[in-house]
């Protein structure tokens, strides 16, 4: 018999979309006319689109099948039913709320139960979850484990909140802490899992002081399948078994569904608590939709329900936990500075590391994002001063590491995209000494990063 190391896409292409090729002057100009800001570029004039994995996915044959069944009743929908199904089955929650995606799960959950001055623990937020705490004059305080900090660390589960701080928290602040949040995997810090063991730490203390305890479940199947291949007895076990036992230790989530529910909108809170329910389904009709669509359409519910069965499929996380590894093991090789060990869903260059002579606050993220549009028509995204320096009183401070996340799209790109990928990194990192810092020309108190308008340094 014979034993293959090779592991292959577990789907063939049924339909395709041409990628534009343009010229190095032609992303020049582009780059110049989006204030240097690749959220700003039209993204006919990028190649190979890293900036996110979010809602960026190929949905299956059965996906679009399944849209086509959508039932677009304004109440009581059947693919209301459905959706719900799925999710309760997975997650074992009491009430399954659809949202449009994450972040008004993430409005709704945080205006509901949120007062001014009080205190949301995680491992890491991410951006908009980070937003939606201090938009209710809230603290959102990252409180993951010190090797989570440290991009050339290697942990396996790099992801996991320290409990001993979780721990101090909610000892002095407990009475300003309303819930506590696990984010899996742990975006802003690497896309590093977080390990059963770390979960029912969290899960003990949340008994202990009696708090609710809510994952942040964006990319929980990437982070089921490292518990099952890193994760002592854990081997043995489905990802969709260590799933549903993750969402067993929790009392709620927030999900995008446009990551791991392989779909390309949607989202939903979901949560066992009565009273909080009700409050969140009355803002929900305020601003989002009924409760049994969510500002979705019955058809989008199809999707993100077909997806939630996908995406836990054994075959499927083999292959998109291997693909990222892939790309990650090229950079090793190359003495890229990357986040190690490699992520669920990106790999993350640490642009500080790389740019030594392009101080934080002169943003070295940007400068290599930047540089991979212009040589090689790539867009990442720069996870670092930017998107965090940013502090509620004004002032800018740099947090812990500037990164250039390359986000792969699920089930989007193919092996040879991503040796282009490794190739234009290397090229890039070669020619570091070239690259330029950035100032901001303009930039909104919020989420800066999304909208900002740039100027390179002189030379
Ligand atoms: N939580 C995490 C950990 C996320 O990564 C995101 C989105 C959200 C919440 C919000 O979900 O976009 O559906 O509103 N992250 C995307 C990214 C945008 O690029 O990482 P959303």
């Amino acid at each position: 018999m014979l034993h293959f190391k090779t592991i292959i896409e577990p789907f063939r292409i049924k339909s395709v979309e041409a990628v534009k090729f343009t010229r190095r002057e032609d992303r020049e100009r582009a780059l110049v006319e989006a204030g240097y800001n690749v959220f700003r570029l039209h993204a006919e004039d990028v190649l190979i689109d890293l900036l996110t994995d979010s809602g960026t996915g190929a949905m299956s044959a059965a996906q679009w099948g399944a849209i086509m069944q959508g039932d677009e009743s304004y109440a009581g929908s059947r693919s209301f039913y459905r959706f719900r199904d799925v999710v309760q089955d997975l997650t074992g929650y009491r009430h399954i709320i659809p949202t449009h995606q994450g972040r008004a799960a993430e409005r709704i959950l945080f205006h509901s139960v949120l007062e001014e001055g009080e205190v949301v623990p995680n491992n890491n937020h991410f951006d908009t979850t980070r937003a939606n705490v201090e938009v209710e004059d809230a603290e959102a305080r990252d409180l993951v484990i010190p090797e989570g900090r440290v991009p050339s660390q290697i942990h396996p589960f790099k992801g996991n909140i320290d409990l001993a701080a979780l721990e101090r928290t909610l000892d002095r602040d407990g009475a300003r802490v309303p819930l506590v949040m696990v984010t899996v995997t742990n975006n802003t810090g690497g896309g590093q899992p977080v390990s059963l063991e770390n979960l029912r730490g969290v899960r003990k203390l949340c008994d202990r002081y009696k708090k609710p305890f809510f994952l942040d479940a964006c990319r929980f199947a990437e982070n089921a399948y490292f518990i099952k291949i890193r994760e002592e007895g854990q081997g043995g076990r489905t990802p969709k078994e260590i799933a549903q036992e993750m969402f067993s230790l929790a009392d709620g989530c927030t999900m995008s569904a446009k990551k791991d529910g392989l779909a390309n909108i949607g989202g939903f809170l979901a949560l066992n608590d009565d009273t909080w329910a009700e409050r969140c389904r009355n803002l929900l009709i305020l601003t989002e939709g009924f409760p049994t669509y969510g500002g979705l359409a019955g058809y989008d519910l199809e999707a993100v329900a077909r997806g939630l069965e996908e995406v836990v499929e054994e075959p499927y996380l083999r292959y998109r936990i291997r693909s990222i590894e892939y790309l990650h093991e090229r950079l090793v090789a190359a003495d890229v500075p990357v986040i190690r060990p490699a992520g669920g869903h990106a790999v993350y260059i640490d642009a500080r590391a790389l740019l030594p002579h392009i101080p934080p606050l002169s943003y070295p993220g940007i400068a290599l994002v930047n540089a991979l549009y212009v040589e090689a028509g790539i867009r990442g995204v720069e996870i670092g001063t930017v998107m965090f320096g940013r502090q509620p009183d004004g002032t800018e401070k740099a947090p812990a590491m500037d990164l250039v996340r390359l986000a792969i799209p699920r089930r989007v790109y193919t092996q040879s995209h991503i040796d282009y990928v490794a190739e234009a990194v290397i090229g890039v990192a070669g020619m570091k000494d070239r690259l330029r810092g950035y100032r901001i020309t303009k930039a909104p108190a919020m989420l800066r990063h999304f909208t900002a308008l740039f100027e390179p340094l002189p030379a």
